[in-house]
């Protein structure tokens, strides 16, 4: 007896479970647009794939109108009296879509770790701003999530899962008649695209590089200040940025209006760095600004590449030393991690420039340079020893072999010896 109620219990409990999903319950909405035409057959077909189908949310709850009657007459459900709205216009769309998720209460239900500010940041933004002004060309919601197959944006397939990202802005930002009119480049997404940071993230499909929202924003997409643009790279750059901000550049570029890192590096086309940047030649960085050679910061700039280039020598003679001890047989393995730890400050001196502290830079130098000469010291020491080992091992084959010579001296006077008697 038992047993048949449990079954029933669970089976009720099925029921349930399915029911929640609106596959199941007969929808008006659904099943009149599924077979209408082409078009509409494809939304609903969509719309299977939707988070808002997912999470059992239908038609009616973006467009309003009951899904419970109205089969054989469409304005039936389709009626404003049973409260549907229609199909938003363009400026309509951030309140449509913020009916709910600008619902602290509404979303809690749903999920409550999901933000509820996009309707709040987007009116912020440059999109937002002239969307109020009757610009229907800039983004709203829809063009960036798409409608009918809003997936989570954890979804690889959605349009703002961030290797999709740069390709969903570039559809407006990179289509030269669609931005023709305004007064900005249109360069973003080609820049991007051959940028250090582009080419980890949309070839190597790397997430730890930058997409455009991370440095414009999700949803309040406005170009970082000038002032902003260290905060919007330190997200990811802290050592460099602190640096930055600790040298007599932050507050030389904030009075000039110099962009920050963008100055040095560029925003859209950061490439990958060299040492050729620092110092005074003409393909310098530095040389931008300072060229009067009696100028302090030209004569820094001049010492920094110095401290570099020693270091670098000093690296380069104790690997020398190292291979041609290799090659001869000398188990180098302690030598070359030693030459690594100097390599490391290597690196370390590629970040601390931009503190601009000649001190700080020399200081790391010496160390290296001091690793670099104690594998220097011992790859001489090793390459003597084995000369000597060398010498020792041919000076004793020689007396070896005179002494042959001279044993083979004696047995031969022995023989003839023997052989007169
Ligand atoms: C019996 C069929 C039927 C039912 C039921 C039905 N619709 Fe429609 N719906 C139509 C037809 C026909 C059109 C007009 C076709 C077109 O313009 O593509 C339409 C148009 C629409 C449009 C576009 C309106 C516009 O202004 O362009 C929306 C949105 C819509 N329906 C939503 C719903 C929702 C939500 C429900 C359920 C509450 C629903 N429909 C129920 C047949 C139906
Ligand atoms: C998350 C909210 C949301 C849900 C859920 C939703 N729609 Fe829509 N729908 C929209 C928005 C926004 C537009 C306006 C799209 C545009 O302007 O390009 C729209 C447009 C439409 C249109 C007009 C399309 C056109 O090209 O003219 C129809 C028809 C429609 N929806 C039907 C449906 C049907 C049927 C369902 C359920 C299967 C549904 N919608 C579910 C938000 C929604
Ligand atoms: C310019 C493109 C763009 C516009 C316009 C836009 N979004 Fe987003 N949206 C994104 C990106 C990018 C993400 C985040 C992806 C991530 O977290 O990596 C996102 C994330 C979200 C999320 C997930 C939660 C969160 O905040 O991270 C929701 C919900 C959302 N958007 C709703 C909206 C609504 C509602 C609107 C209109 C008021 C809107 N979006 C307008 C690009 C846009
Ligand atoms: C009827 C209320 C309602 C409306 C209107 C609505 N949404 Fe949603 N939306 C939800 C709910 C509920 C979820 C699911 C939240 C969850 O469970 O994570 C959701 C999820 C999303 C997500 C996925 C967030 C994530 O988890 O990554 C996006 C993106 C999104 N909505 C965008 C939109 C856009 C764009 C519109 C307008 C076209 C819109 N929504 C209109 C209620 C709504
Ligand atoms: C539907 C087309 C469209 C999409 C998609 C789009 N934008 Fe825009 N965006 C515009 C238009 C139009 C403007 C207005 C141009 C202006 O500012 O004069 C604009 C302006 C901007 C601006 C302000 C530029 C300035 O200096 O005035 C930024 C930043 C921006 N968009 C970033 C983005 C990012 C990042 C994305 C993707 C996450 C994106 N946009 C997606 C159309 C779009
Ligand atoms: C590493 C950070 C970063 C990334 C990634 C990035 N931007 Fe920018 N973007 C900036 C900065 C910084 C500025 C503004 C510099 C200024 O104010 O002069 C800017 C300016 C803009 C502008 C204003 C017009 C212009 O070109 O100066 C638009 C539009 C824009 N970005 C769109 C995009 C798009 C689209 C992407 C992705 C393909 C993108 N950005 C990727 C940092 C970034
Ligand atoms: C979301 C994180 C993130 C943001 C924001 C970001 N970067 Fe990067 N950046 C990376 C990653 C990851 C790499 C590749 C790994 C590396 O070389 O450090 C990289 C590489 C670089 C490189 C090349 C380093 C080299 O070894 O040659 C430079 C220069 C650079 N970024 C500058 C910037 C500037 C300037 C900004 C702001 C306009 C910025 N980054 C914003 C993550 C970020
Ligand atoms: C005055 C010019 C200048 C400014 C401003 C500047 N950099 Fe650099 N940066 C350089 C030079 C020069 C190098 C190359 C050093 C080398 O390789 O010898 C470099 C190297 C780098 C590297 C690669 C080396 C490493 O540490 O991984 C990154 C990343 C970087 N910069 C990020 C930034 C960020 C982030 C900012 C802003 C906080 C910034 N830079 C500001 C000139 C600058
Ligand atoms: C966009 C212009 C610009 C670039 C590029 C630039 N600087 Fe500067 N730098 C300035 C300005 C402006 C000052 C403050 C005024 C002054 O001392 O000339 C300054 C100051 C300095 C100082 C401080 C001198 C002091 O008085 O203590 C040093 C050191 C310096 N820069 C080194 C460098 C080095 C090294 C590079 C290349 C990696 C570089 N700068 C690139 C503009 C620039």
């Amino acid at each position: 007896m038992n047993r048949i109620k449990l079954l029933l219990i669970l089976t009720w409990l099925l029921v349930l479970a399915l029911g929640y999903r609106p596959v199941f319950s007969l929808n008006t909405c659904v099943e009149c647009h599924k077979a209408l035409d082409e078009k509409n057959s494809a939304i609903v077909e969509d719309f299977k794939k939707d988070v808002h189908f997912q999470r059992g949310l239908s038609c009616n709850s973006c467009h309003g109108g009951n899904p419970k009657i109205g089969m054989e007459n469409p304005w039936e459900s389709m009626n404003p009296d049973q409260g549907f709205v229609g199909v938003p216009k363009t400026s309509e769309v951030p309140q449509f879509c913020g009916r709910c998720h600008s619902d602290v209460e509404f979303m809690r239900k749903y999920n409550p770790k999901l933000r509820v500010d996009q309707e709040q940041l987007y009116k912020t933004s440059v999109h937002g701003k002239l969307l109020r002004k009757g610009d229907k060309k800039v983004a709203t919601c829809i063009s960036c999530h798409g409608v009918h197959k809003i997936l989570p944006v954890s979804d690889p397939n959605s349009p703002v899962f961030d290797v999709n990202v740069p390709h969903t802005c570039a559809n407006c930002h990179a289509n030269t008649s669609y931005m023709q009119p305004y007064k900005i480049p249109h360069d973003q997404f080609e820049k991007y695209s051959q940028s250090v940071h582009g080419e980890i993230l949309l070839k190597n499909r790397d997430r730890s590089a930058p997409a455009c929202n991370d440095c414009h924003g999700n949803h309040g997409a406005t170009p970082p200040g000038l002032g902003d643009i260290a905060s919007a790279c330190g997200e990811c750059h802290s050592n460099n940025r602190d640096l930055f901000d600790s040298s007599p550049h932050k507050q030389a570029f904030k009075e000039n209006g110099f962009p920050e890192c963008a100055t040095c590096h560029d925003y859209h086309l950061v490439m990958k760095t060299s040492d050729d940047m620092l110092g005074v030649g003409d393909k310098t960085v530095c040389s931008q600004c300072h060229f009067d050679s009696e100028s302090k910061p030209y004569r820094t700039a001049f010492q920094l590449k110095a401290k570099l280039d020693s270091l670098k020598n000093s690296i380069r003679l104790a690997q020398n030393l190292v291979e041609k001890a290799e090659k001869a047989g000398v188990d180098v393995a302690k030598a070359k991690f030693e030459l690594n730890l100097a390599k490391d400050d290597v690196i370390k001196i590629q970040s601390l420039i931009h503190s601009l502290s000649l001190e700080r830079v020399a200081e790391v130098a010496t160390e290296g340079m001091n690793k670099a000469q104690v594998v220097q010291q011992s790859g001489k020491e090793a390459l003597f020893d084995l000369k000597l080992r060398r010498i020792g091992l041919g000076g004793s084959a020689v007396i070896i072999l005179i002494l042959a010579f001279g044993l083979y001296l004696k047995i031969k006077d022995l023989d003839s010896r023997s052989k007169l008697k």
